[in-house]
């Protein structure tokens, strides 16, 4: 029986060893957005959801080595490129991994949400005021249809622009045709916040904005 679970736990081992995409360390705990994500949500969204794209990225891409090295960036913009066999688990589990990393790395506890003087000032330029800004990413965000994301992206021109995607689509994926990197985003799949919001999804929407990392915005608004 001991044997047995050696010979398994090597196996583990030898697994995430091989598996590119491996689930990050989040930066603070479950319960660290609470009142605004619950942490039973987190935990389930973490573990459960993220937990399966990332399995299920790596599964698809094991017979594939040599797309397994390219970054995920260079996978998302070349989507035509990838083998018809694992081009919709790609997309669906490569958007969920990606997705889902960045939208960890956008949240904070609330007492360190705090939005700095150069955050402030691209968002009045980019839309007149801050509330303008929030007024139309709370709209992308809930009139997304089904499930998905609301962004606020910054195009190659460097223009900020706020557009929603299906699914796990996001705006670096050469299928979408938004195209710009994300600067900020929001899961609006029930799975992000029916255990606590059940269906008022415009309350949780609004309640993000107690719980957004702006230094994280920051730095990819500086990219
Ligand atoms: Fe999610």
């Amino acid at each position: 029986m001991r044997k047995n679970a050696f010979i398994f736990t090597m196996l583990m081992v030898a697994f995430s060893l091989s598996a590119q995409y491996q689930l990050p360390k989040l930066a603070y705990s479950y319960s660290a957005l609470e009142p605004y994500i619950d942490s039973a949500t987190m935990y389930i969204h973490y573990n459960n959801h993220h937990g399966a794209y990332t399995k299920n990225l790596n599964d698809a891409l094991a017979k594939y080595p040599e797309l397994q090295k390219k970054p995920i960036n260079e996978l998302f913009a070349n989507m035509d490129q990838i083998p018809e066999d694992i081009k919709t688990s790609v997309r669906n589990n490569g958007g969920g991994y990606y997705n889902h990393v960045l939208f960890w790395e956008l949240l904070s506890p609330a007492s360190q949400s705090l939005m700095s003087p150069y955050v402030e000032a691209e968002l009045k330029k980019a839309f007149g005021s801050l509330d303008k800004f929030k007024a139309e990413f709370e709209k992308a965000a809930t009139t997304r249809f089904g499930s998905g994301w609301a962004w606020l992206i910054k195009e190659k021109n460097g223009a900020y622009r706020i557009v929603s995607t299906a699914n796990q689509d996001n705006t670096l994926m050469s299928i979408n045709k938004a195209q710009g990197h994300p600067v900020l985003a929001l899961d609006v799949w029930e799975h992000a916040y029916y255990l606590k919001y059940q269906s008022k999804r415009a309350e949780y929407v609004k309640n993000f904005w107690k719980i957004v990392n702006w230094k994280k915005v920051e730095e990819l608004m500086k990219k």
